[in-house]
């Protein structure tokens, strides 16, 4: 039997503390975190993901705007949008919403993104400063799973990590966090060579690879720490990665799908804008 990591828990907790510090600034010097968020085109996912951040951003008081833009928007006049949230000094954090349109060249809108306001922790200047070792603005998923190791107390010097999955957003910078915190880290996709067995070496496995209950039993190590970064639908459900029913009795801690390492994310936003936000008070 395993430990759930509650995300959903540690989230409202995180949450309440932002929403504290929003109140304190807001008495103290009359400003609030701001944050823009950028939808281009109408994708069911990311209409929901989008709702859900400014949702939440409202409830702890931060500014939200969100700029819903045709799917057939140019990369200039996203550009242009871009442009107008870097000068915006009630703006702290920018983020665009991904995938964009194929006719949108992407590197080209994450890298117009002033790195000071760069939440999603996505343009090189922050990835460069994170895979050194800096303090900066990381990628709001995996920041999420490392303040839920933190929370129960998980220890990962010299753990052995294994990482499915080599996203931009999640497998790359989730190793990086990794390595900062002394673990010993294996990266493994889809042209890895016997994956079950790489998996199974795992103290903690982390899964993050958009395939529905593709870790099973015998991926896991009796013992280790199961993150789920999946969200699939299946027959109407939301599932993760990994094969809960079957994961959960072998596994020391797991994250349940929903409930788990999903709301960290919005919530890691929120954080990302506060310390963004932070920044321009000093
Ligand atoms: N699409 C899926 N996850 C993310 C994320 O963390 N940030 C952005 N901007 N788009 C996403």
């Amino acid at each position: 039997m395993a430990t759930i990591i509650d995300g959903k828990k540690l989230s409202e907790k995180i949450r309440s503390g932002l929403k504290s510090k929003v109140d304190y600034y807001k008495e103290k010097f009359g400003k609030v975190p701001g944050i823009a968020v950028i939808l281009v085109g109408d994708d069911p996912a990311s209409n929901v993901y989008v709702n859900m951040k400014e949702k939440s951003c409202n409830e702890a008081g931060y500014k939200s705007v969100v700029e819903r833009i045709s799917k057939d928007s140019s990369t200039d006049e996203l550009l242009g949008l871009v442009n107008k949230y870097n000068k915006d000094n009630s703006i702290h954090g920018i983020l665009v919403q991904l995938p964009l349109p194929k006719q949108i060249d992407e590197k080209k809108i994450l890298f117009a993104i002033n790195p000071a306001k760069d939440v999603d922790g996505f343009h090189p200047f922050n990835v460069g400063l994170m895979h050194i070792g800096e303090d900066t603005l990381y990628p709001c998923t995996p920041y999420g799973v490392m303040k839920m190791f933190e929370e129960y107390g998980i220890d990962l010097t010299g753990k052995n990590a294994v990482v499915l999955g080599r996203s931009n957003i999640v497998g790359k910078p989730m190793a990086s966090l990794l390595i900062k915190a002394n673990a010993t880290v294996t990266i493994c996709h889809s042209k890895t060579k016997n994956l079950p067995e790489v998996c199974a070496a795992a103290d903690i496995l982390v899964a993050a690879i958009g395939k529905a209950n593709f870790v099973t039993r015998e991926f896991v190590k009796p013992g280790a720490v199961v993150i789920d970064v999946g969200i699939n639908r299946l027959e109407g459900k939301l599932v993760g990665d990994v094969k809960y029913d079957e994961v959960e009795p072998i596994a020391s801690y797991i994250t349940p799908v929903p409930g788990g390492v999903g709301p960290m994310t919005i919530t890691m936003l929120m954080f990302n804008t506060m310390k963004a936000f932070e920044k321009t008070l000093m």
